[in-house]
């Protein structure tokens, strides 16, 4: 059965309670919830969080064998990880990066990404609707 591994980077596990006015009153667990109710007839997914770097790229290494697609909000490591960055460019199926802000409405440090040279989709400021619209993109991609 195809399997989407939706990853969620640090802090993202307080969503719905940090600053709601930035990231909206939806939790993760809503988050999980909608991507699954889009998931096409025999799709499965994986919904992980972490705080931790170093996990977030064991699951990247673990997708390798077992998902049909990454859908990542690397949350603050965006901005700074180089090692997630190489994970995913050692991994062969599609990756959409997913923030729920609008990322370039912010500050500017906000405004690179390395997983952007990775990522075949970018989705900012749709709020929780991105994880959903990058679940959709990559089941149509297969
Ligand atoms: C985020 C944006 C990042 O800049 C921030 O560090 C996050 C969340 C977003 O979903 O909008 O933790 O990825």
């Amino acid at each position: 059965m195809p399997t989407i591994y939706l990853l969620n980077g640090p802090n993202l596990n307080l969503l719905g309670k940090r600053q709601p006015e930035i990231y909206g009153s939806e939790t993760l667990e809503d988050v999980e919830r909608l991507c699954r109710a889009a998931l096409p007839e025999g799709w499965d997914l994986r919904a992980l969080q972490s705080n931790w770097e170093g996990q977030l790229i064991d699951w990247i290494h673990e997708a390798r064998d077992h998902a049909a697609g990454i859908v990542i909000n690397p949350g603050a490591f965006t901005h700074t990880s180089v090692a997630i960055l190489d994970a995913l460019n050692a991994y062969e199926g599609p990756v959409i990066e997913i923030h729920i802000s609008n990322v370039h409405k912010r500050e500017s440090f906000r405004h690179h990404s390395y997983v952007s040279l990775r990522a075949d989709g970018v989705i900012a400021g749709l709020g929780i609707e991105g994880y959903v619209a990058g679940v959709r993109r990559v089941c149509s991609t297969r």
